[in-house]
């Protein structure tokens, strides 16, 4: 205070340079607490992405299906609202939340080792990291610990204390989406063609529902036929909903680029994987990264940065939950 009278009782233009640096710093400090960063829980919560790393390693050499299972929660939840962990939350008697929306019911998984991650973090570090960096997280380790690449993941999202049925409803991507309908969802969440193609290669991992792929294979054309016959062995073309196939049939717990070189030969699982082959204007694409898994790496990395930054809540939005279930 006595430098301020100081310069303000000395001359009106250094007030002025005062408040001008003043409301400077202030604009800048408000900018920076919405953005993400890497180093977010460096002193708060030291040990934050070893505990998740380690759950996540234990979780995967457990059962190799978890790692595509916390990849998609990731997926899920930043589909719906943002990177805010709002897929996490139980329904309850006065909350419908997205655990039973269309794409989600019967078929998400993962959220036992999500709450396992949470109470160990509750335990080091009380209330500081939010569900929702936990699915970035686990999402980046999976991916690792299944073979894939890695990238720095941003830190400081924070939780909400809504979620939404019917936006996950409209919002994640159908399996008998066709080209466009794909681009236009991502676009809707401000990402490119180029980005759902690298994104579409996550199908490189884990398992699909007979309901999700019926009609593939037993209406669509554009499927090789042992591949198809195969399928409605286990997949009658009604009854056994649940009965599980693998999305890439060749190597289903390795990230690698055989979703792409199945797309080339008609074996995509899913009309809407077959959807970025064969014809249109992504097949350039698919064809690259069948031929170069370096190149598939580098782009699905970076285009998981960018999913997870989609309407991340910071600074004093939203909320850090003590159990990823529910609202505090
Ligand atoms: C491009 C549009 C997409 C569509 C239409 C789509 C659709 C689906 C469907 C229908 C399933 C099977 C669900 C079931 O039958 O229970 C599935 C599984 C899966 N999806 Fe996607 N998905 C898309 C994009 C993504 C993205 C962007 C990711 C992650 C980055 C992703 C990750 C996964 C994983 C890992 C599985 C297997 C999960 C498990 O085995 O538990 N998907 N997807
Ligand atoms: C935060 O911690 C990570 C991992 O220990 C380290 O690589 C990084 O340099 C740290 N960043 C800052 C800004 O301290
Ligand atoms: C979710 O699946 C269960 C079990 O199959 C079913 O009873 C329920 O009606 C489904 N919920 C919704 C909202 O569709
Ligand atoms: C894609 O599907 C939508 C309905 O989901 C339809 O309106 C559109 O005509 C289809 N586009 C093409 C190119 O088949
Ligand atoms: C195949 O297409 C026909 C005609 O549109 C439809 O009646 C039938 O339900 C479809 N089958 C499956 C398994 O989706």
């Amino acid at each position: 205070m006595a430098s301020l009278s100081g310069i303000s009782s000395r001359t009106p233009l250094a007030l002025f340079f005062f408040f001008f640096f003043f409301f400077l710093c202030c604009c800048f400090a408000s900018t920076t607490s919405a953005q993400l960063s890497s180093s977010f829980y460096n002193t708060s919560c030291p040990n934050a992405l070893p505990i998740i790393q380690s759950a996540v390693k234990a979780a995967v050499a457990k059962e190799r299906r978890m790692g595509a299972s916390l990849l998609r929660l990731h997926f899920h939840d930043c589909f719906v609202q943002g990177c805010d962990g709002s897929v996490l939350l139980d329904d309850t008697s006065g909350f419908t939340g997205e655990k039973t929306a269309g794409p989600n019911n019967n078929s998400l998984r993962g959220f036992d080792v999500v709450d396992a991650i949470k109470s160990k973090l509750e335990s080091d570090c009380k209330q500081v990291v939010s569900c929702a960096d936990i699915l970035a997280v686990a999402a980046r380790d999976s991916v690792v610990a299944l073979g894939g690449p890695s990238w720095t993941v941003q830190l400081g999202r924070r939780d909400s204390t809504t979620a939404s049925f019917s936006s996950a409803n409209s919002d994640i991507p159908r399996p008998d989406f066709n080209l466009t309908d794909l681009i236009s969802a991502f676009s809707d969440k401000g990402l490119t063609t180029t980005d759902m193609v690298a994104l579409s290669g996550a199908h490189t991992i884990g398992q699909a529902r007979c309901t999700s792929f019926r009609a593939r294979i037993y209406n669509d054309t554009n499927i090789d036929s042992s591949l198809a016959a195969s399928l409605q062995s286990s997949c009658p073309s009604s009854g056994d909903d649940d009965s599980l196939a693998p999305l890439d049939a060749s190597t289903s717990t390795a990230f690698d680029s055989c979703y792409y070189r199945n797309l080339l030969s008609n074996k995509g699982l899913l009309h809407s994987d077959q959807q970025l082959h064969g014809g249109g204007s992504t097949d350039s694409q698919v064809s690259s990264y069948a031929a170069n898994s370096a190149k598939f790496f580098r782009d699905f990395a970076s285009a998981m940065v960018k999913m997870g930054s989609i309407s991340p809540l910071t600074g004093s939005s939203g909320e850090i939950r003590t159990d990823c279930r529910k609202t505090n």
